[in-house]
């Protein structure tokens, strides 16, 4: 063994390390930003590391660096908060790809490959190339570029199902003797991007965060896959790692919707969503900014609960400035966050840290809802369907079962929205009928600073 491949392989045990800790790190806000940093240098290292390893042909790795990091950084400073969702399935393709091209070009370097190799090489074809049309068909639902509601066909299952058959045979047949049989893996490639097409179709977009992380872990997979073809050690662990970490998120969103993934997957879900919302109806009591300031004046504790109405209205920044007005009036402050309000993990997290709400005020839904009723003024920021009692109490609801945020056993409740329309699950809730909630209509945005002159006026 020589000492230039102990010390490459040395320099890539401690990026995976870095990795590791780095994933680590970002499950508290807290610690998120150093994590992110942590695992960039891990990554930066193993880069510089594998160029200055083996010989390459700069040229055209310099020309592919310089394209790669201009797009990633313009693409980095003008994305808004709210189309994250939609970079990271866009990126995600991109790794998808990438890995594909690279087992397709080892091929055509070396096209005698062990029976090993000839299944890796298949598997990274095809989840990369999955993961690739299926991230630009998810980019085009959140982008609405194409309809963002799932778009069921006849024979869907039969069809993604024959495929999938047929890509497993190709696979054996394929490896079984890899050098003659070039046309296999073409065949293979086709029909993988093919199938990214038709199994991410018929997902209604709202649940394109789900698939995103699904697809984010595939892409991982098939780097896992393509480091067995190149023989490339850190590029197994870290495709492993996204593997792992994208599985998990993946399960996580569907636990906190209590939906499994087969249902996220193959149910059509919002593909029957009509306009006004199926579920409860009756009276409301509107409230205008005047009646909220006095209710919020009088509240010895106020807990807000942000949904995806707040990233749509951007009104972190105002709620954390009516958040202050009521500490300083000595009340009680509290942001409470469900696991899956909004449209993408952590968006409820991501947008009060960017408004710099206290970390120590950020309260999770388990820790919440055992004090909700003390608490004495809920004030509901554009969510719907995470405070929809339905949840708890109607069988027959399409959303029985998701754990929610009790924000219904509050003594008071203020829904901020702008209209009766439903969430993303196309159901009425409940909540708005109720005899301690108060609907205080408006862009959230616009409403809150409302609040804000009325406190500011009345001081
Ligand atoms: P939703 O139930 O989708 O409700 C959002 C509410 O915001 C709507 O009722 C809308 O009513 C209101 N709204 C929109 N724009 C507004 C504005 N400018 N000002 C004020 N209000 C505004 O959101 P949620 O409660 O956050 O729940 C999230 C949903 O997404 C859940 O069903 C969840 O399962 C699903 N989902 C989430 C994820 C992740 S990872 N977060 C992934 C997949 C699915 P108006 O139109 O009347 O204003």
């Amino acid at each position: 063994m020589s000492s230039s491949f102990l010390a490459i392989n040395f320099a890539y045990v401690i990026s995976a390390g870095m990795f590791i800790f780095g994933l680590k790190m970002l499950s508290s806000p807290a610690t998120a930003r150093r994590g992110n940093l942590i695992s960039a240098l891990g990554m930066l290292l193993a880069i510089v590391v594998t160029l200055f390893s083996q010989g390459l042909d700069y040229k055209w790795i310099v020309l592919g660096i310089v394209i790669g990091a201009t797009i990633g950084l313009i693409a980095a400073y003008k994305v808004e908060m709210t189309s994250m969702p939609e970079m990271v399935a866009l990126f995600n393709g991109f790794g998808g790809i990438a890995s594909m091209l690279l087992a397709w070009s080892e091929y055509h370097q070396n096209p005698q490959m062990s029976v090993f190799i000839g299944i890796v090489a298949s598997l990274s074809a095809f989840i990369g190339g999955v993961t690739f049309s299926g991230s630009m068909i998810a980019f085009g639902k959140l982008s609405e570029k194409i309809p963002g509601k799932a778009i069921l066909f006849k024979g869907q299952h039969i069809i993604n199902g024959a495929i999938l058959v047929v890509a497993l045979l190709s696979t054996v047949f394929f490896a079984s003797n890899a050098e003659s049989l070039y046309w296999v893996y073409v065949l293979l490639i086709i029909i993988a991007l093919v199938f990214g097409v038709t199994s991410v179709i018929p997902i209604g977009g709202a649940d394109m965060p789900v698939v995103i992380s699904l697809l984010n872990s595939y892409s991982g997979l098939a780097a896992c896959a393509a480091g067995f073809v190149i023989n490339n050690n850190i590029l197994i662990v870290a495709g492993a790692l996204v593997g792992a970490s994208g599985i998990i998120l993946t399960r996580i969103m569907c636990k906190a919707m209590n939906r499994s993934l087969a249902n996220v997957l193959f149910s059509g879900f919002g593909a029957k969503v009509q306009a006004g919302g199926d579920g409860p109806q009756g009276e409301i009591k509107p409230a205008s900014a005047e009646d909220v300031y006095y209710i919020l004046e009088a509240a010895d504790s106020v807990a807000f609960v942000p949904g995806y109405g707040l990233a749509v209205a951007q009104a972190q920044h105002v709620t954390r400035e009516l958040g202050d007005l009521l500490e300083q009036n000595g009340t009680e402050v509290m942001y409470a966050i469900h696991p899956v309000a909004g449209r993408m993990p952590g968006h409820m997290n991501v947008l009060l840290a960017e408004a710099n709400v206290p970390y120590d005020q950020l309260i999770e839904m388990d820790d919440i809802n055992p004090r909700m009723d003390s608490i004495d003024v809920c004030v509901v920021i554009g969510a719907n369907d995470v405070v929809n009692p339905a949840a708890l109490t109607d069988e027959n609801s399409s959303i029985y079962g998701m754990p929610i945020i009790e924000v219904h056993r509050a003594k008071t409740v203020i829904v901020l929205k702008r209209s009766m329309s439903p969430g993303f699950a196309g159901i009425q809730n409940a909540l708005f009928f109720m005899e301690n909630t108060r609907m205080y209509f408006g862009d959230a945005k616009a409403s809150i600073q409302a609040l804000v002159a009325e406190f500011k006026g009345g001081n």
